[in-house]
């Protein structure tokens, strides 16, 4: 609101947020069709919006202290060919930069949302979600933005439509080929309860926390983010593409143990996986029951069971899919030691970001208190950086607060 009063001189005319988010199991599976059990947290993307007096939109990043000029949304493509003008310069629509989001959900819209269209829109973005850490800034960019935008428009679109859009925009504009995930539970996510997401049938199902008396989730930021991220991320689509053709299946989530022995390598069958295939799928197929597990192992109230599944998931992720990273690994590591841990694992992409640990409260407050050292002296971090240890708590998904 502040920043909105600076930039603008006047008062917004609609506020919306919407939540980063951590997933508790199910990693790499959205893109394959798969399930996914992720919870959104007390972290947040606030965007401040109204109408602007003309066809020019007018951006501002808050925490990044730039802007950005738009020309008419219905004109903004993909291929950044048109000039915005970033600051003083004229520039163009980077790839994965935070205008890259914005620009392409507000493009996105205005093809539906025919005021959007027709007028500008003056707009402010703040954000509590780490930014570039794993925990989806970028989703609740968008879909904080895409919520606000349709609130001022008077448009109502269902959050699962707000997620596809969104999704589409980092596609197309951010050029991320990512999942389903992060903007569903960006738009979806509910107060004390994480979703467990079927991203075949996108139907999604809430399966209740346990209480905070019990147990807690921890986030551990690494702080690191290894440069072949977004790479490896395109790389790992494409090898379950192809590990697909070869079983004959349209995704991953068709595959079973048995169908991939089939097929495993050197085996009698006439089209057999690559070895890197075959780990990659296996991961796969695995994480799938684990989360499947994971979900009913949390509606009993089994917790050990959960924190056992998360251990093997990290595993996996780090052996068969190859996503983890030494930090990564350390922090998991570390986590699991302390008595009233009950798992711990990578979240997310990986290469970097954070990893979360499922906890007593006891053993919260030791991790929040004693892990920043104790990585410290297994990994420098430049600039001083430490790992940054905090509790949170399954929050409820994008909403329009004024
Ligand atoms: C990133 C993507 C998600 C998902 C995860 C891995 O966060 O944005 O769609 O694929 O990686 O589970």
């Amino acid at each position: 609101m502040a920043a909105f009063r600076a930039r603008f001189a006047r008062d917004p005319r609609r506020i919306a947020a919407a939540p980063g988010r951590v997933n508790l199991i199910g990693e790499h599976t959205d893109y394959n069709d798969g399930f996914v059990l992720p919870i959104a947290i007390d972290r947040r993307t606030v965007v401040c919006i109204d109408w602007s007096p003309d066809s020019t939109s007018h951006i501002h990043a808050a925490d990044l202290n730039a802007s950005v000029d738009l020309p008419a949304l219905n004109s903004l493509r993909p291929d950044a060919s048109i000039n915005i003008k970033v600051d003083a310069d004229a520039a163009r629509i980077r790839t994965g930069s935070w205008v890259s989001y914005a620009a392409g959900v507000l493009a996105n819209l205005a093809a539906i949302v025919p005021p959007l269209a027709a007028r500008g829109v003056d707009l402010t973005i703040a954000s509590s979600v780490p930014l570039g850490s794993g925990l989806s800034s970028s989703a609740s960019l968008e879909v904080g933005v895409a919520t606000a935008a349709a609130a001022l428009a008077g448009a109502s679109i269902t959050p699962r439509d707000l997620a596809a859009l969104c999704r589409d925009a980092e596609h197309r504009f951010a050029g991320v080929p990512c999942g389903i995930m992060d903007q569903y539970i960006a738009a979806m996510g509910r107060h004390d309860h994480a979703l467990l997401i079927d991203c075949r049938t996108q139907a999604a199902e809430l399966v209740a926390m346990p209480g905070a008396d019990r147990a807690e989730v921890v986030v551990m930021d690494s702080r690191v983010k290894h440069a072949l991220a977004s790479g490896q991320y395109a790389e790992r689509r494409e090898t379950c593409r192809a590990a697909c053709r070869v079983m004959g299946i349209d995704s991953l989530r068709d595959a079973s143990p048995e169908l991939l022995t089939l097929h495993a390598p050197g085996a009698r069958s006439p089209a057999t996986l690559s070895p890197v295939e075959h780990a990659r799928a296996r991961h796969i197929i695995s994480e799938n029951a684990r989360t499947l597990a994971a979900a009913q192992a949390l509606r009993a109230g089994d917790l050990e069971e959960v924190g056992r599944l998360m251990l093997a998931s990290h595993a996996s992720l780090r052996e068969h899919y190859q996503v983890s990273c030494p930090e990564l690994d350390t922090l998991v590591e570390l986590a699991a030691q302390v008595p009233g841990v009950f798992g711990a694992r990578m979240t997310g992409g990986g290469f970097g970001g954070c990893a979360i640990a499922l906890a007593t409260p006891h053993a919260a407050d030791r991790l929040v208190r004693e892990i920043p050292a104790a990585y410290r002296a297994r990994h420098a971090l430049p600039h001083g950086l430490d790992a940054r240890v905090f509790v949170t708590t399954a929050c409820d998904g994008a909403s329009v607060i004024a």
